[in-house]
């Protein structure tokens, strides 16, 4: 059994996990504070977003260069400090590798752009532009705003376009040089001997574009709302999961291979192109895992649809390729709030629903993903006008953007929750006063104690780590389903309505834990679940 697949990650957003030296900002040296935090809750893998150079365009999405540490966020001894301590914790590493694109200021763009015959000019992805001065194509930057914006920028020293899927602070690479795949495959080097036990690869469905860069034969349509789909497989098709990017995959699979101790590979893989697209691109020889977008985004309180978006993962995956599962991301509205949109939910009721996405996470058959703060049950936080520092964020206005899910982890009811002793870059949410790890650790109902057992009870459950998915009938708005290994079974209700049901199992168990059941507690046939509750039994 690959050691990634029993494992549950967690990742940091560094600039909002811990401030270890009073600027208001997040850095290595208060990741590495907070490994004892980790290891308590019992997660096995840190994933830490960018904390490369960078001029923070997009928050470190933005690289200026690939093998050094931002000041913001410290330097190099201080990783090298956060990975050994993570791993005398037995905690691994794992950091995002950007190879898509780099920042407008990477000194290689700098060159690039600086004439069309320097040794770097071919190293991001030049166009002349159409007749009339027109871009080379339609295709629209992924990080479009309240209207359409093309993915090419002109440049007035060059005279000729570039390509830049996302902000136009960050041009496409061009992955048909080989002078530029041997520098990414220089930089993976580079960390994978500081120590990093893998990699999650940002936006790499797109590293390889339609050689002809036709026009996409379909249109957009501008967003209703942030993160929804609006383009179709047509338009994707044009720059993602083309045949060049998986053998590249598979170049750098063989690359992470060659390294002892079974280097971890997580593909950020667009989700609107669905399941088959995660597939090809974890297929044998291929990433290890594709972070699961598609189950984070669809994922609804209607226990049906919940039910077929499961049963797809696993049906598809099936013993191809191995699923993940994920409830949030910095890129993403907060798990609860996108589950209780439209409702009316006091404290109390937000605690189940975090509960029950808890429960669902990790007892799927698929290897989970924690965001951080969301085993306190951490909310969106309201961000001012003024406030606004997402790239996107100001681009989407009055819409919503991504600040909201990355603003500082809540450690305590402190002025600044216990991240910093000055005002934070982005505002603290006013539940910390109730919503903080300190309060949580006290509370044997909290949610943060919950994910805690969860995550127990997981590390010590065959059928919950490696046992087969099957889902049984149950009534209206619950999911009853089990995970068989050999002759050991567990069982998971959960009632994703706000009254209470009763399922009969027609088996004998004992309760390993659940949202409102004591543990330990005898199961005969029938079970009857409180509002929203789930419970985990143990066959006997
Ligand atoms: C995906 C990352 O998760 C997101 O935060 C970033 O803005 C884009 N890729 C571009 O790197
Ligand atoms: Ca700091």
């Amino acid at each position: 059994m690959n050691w990634w697949k029993e494992a549950v990650f967690y990742q940091v957003y560094p600039r909002s996990f811990k401030d270890s030296n009073g600027d208001g900002i997040g850095d290595l040296k208060g990741v590495t504070e907070k490994i004892d935090y980790l290891s308590w809750l019992g997660v096995d893998v840190v994933w830490i977003s960018p904390f490369f150079k960078s001029p923070m365009n997009d928050f470190g999405y933005d690289i200026s260069d690939y093998k050094d540490v931002d000041p913001i966020f410290g330097n190099m001894s201080d990783f090298d400090d956060l990975v050994e301590e993570a791993h005398k914790k037995k905690l691994r590493v794992i950091i995002d590798q950007v190879y898509n694109h780099t920042s407008d200021q990477h000194p290689w763009f700098v060159e690039s752009r600086n004439s069309r015959d320097n040794p770097k000019a071919d190293w991001y992805i030049w166009k002349d532009a159409k007749k009339d001065g027109v871009p080379p194509n339609n295709w629209v930057s992924l990080f479009s705003g309240t209207k359409a914006e093309s993915m090419w920028e002109w440049d007035e020293n060059r005279k000729q376009y570039y390509l830049h899927l996302f902000g136009k602070e960050q041009p496409d690479l061009n992955w048909q040089n080989p002078d530029v795949k041997h520098e990414i495959f220089e930089s993976m080097r580079f960390w994978l001997e500081h120590g990093v036990d893998g990699f999650r690869f940002d936006a790499a469905a797109h590293y390889h574009k339609d050689p002809k860069f036709r026009d996409a034969s379909t249109g957009v349509q501008i967003k209703e709302s942030l993160f929804k789909s609006v383009r179709d497989v047509y338009y994707w098709d044009r720059f993602s999961g083309r045949p060049e990017t998986l053998l590249a995959v598979e170049e750098i699979r063989d690359f992470l291979d060659s390294y002892p101790g079974e280097k971890v590979s997580v593909g950020e893989i667009s989700a609107d192109m669905g399941l088959c697209l995660y597939l090809l691109f974890t297929l044998p020889g291929r990433f290890s895992m594709a972070f699961n977008i598609d189950f984070m985004e669809k994922l609804s309180l209607d226990a049906e649809k919940v039910r077929q978006l499961i049963k797809n993962v696993d049906t598809s995956f099936g013993d191809r390729a191995w699923p993940s599962y994920v409830l949030g991301n910095h890129d993403n509205f907060r798990i609860i709030n996108r589950l209780t949109e439209g409702m009316e939910a006091n404290h109390d009721t937000k605690k189940k629903i975090a509960k029950l996405a808890a429960t669902l996470l990790l007892t799927l058959r698929g290897t989970p993903f924690i965001y951080y703060g969301e085993e306190i049950g951490m909310e969106n936080t309201h961000i001012p006008y003024d406030k606004i520092a997402d790239p996107w964020g100001k681009a989407l206005w009055p819409k919503t953007g991504r600040d909201v899910c990355r603003t500082p982890m809540q450690w305590n009811d402190g002025e600044y929750a216990g991240f910093s002793d000055v005002e934070s870059w982005l505002p603290v949410n006013s539940n910390k006063s109730c919503v903080n790890v300190e309060n949580e650790m006290k509370d044997r109902n909290s949610v943060l104690n919950y994910y805690k057992i969860l995550l127990k009870i997981r590390k010590n459950n065959l059928p919950l780590r490696r046992g087969n998915l099957e889902f049984w009938d149950a009534p209206e708005g619950v999911l009853f389903y089990t995970r068989t290994f050999f002759s050991m079974r567990t069982v998971i209700l959960i009632n994703f309505t706000s009254s209470e049901k009763e399922v009969n199992i027609k088996e004998k168990g004992k309760v390993l834990t659940g949202s409102g059941k004591n543990t330990g507690e005898d199961v005969n046939g029938k079970v009857k679940l409180l509002p929203f509750e789930s419970i985990i039994i143990e066959i006997l």
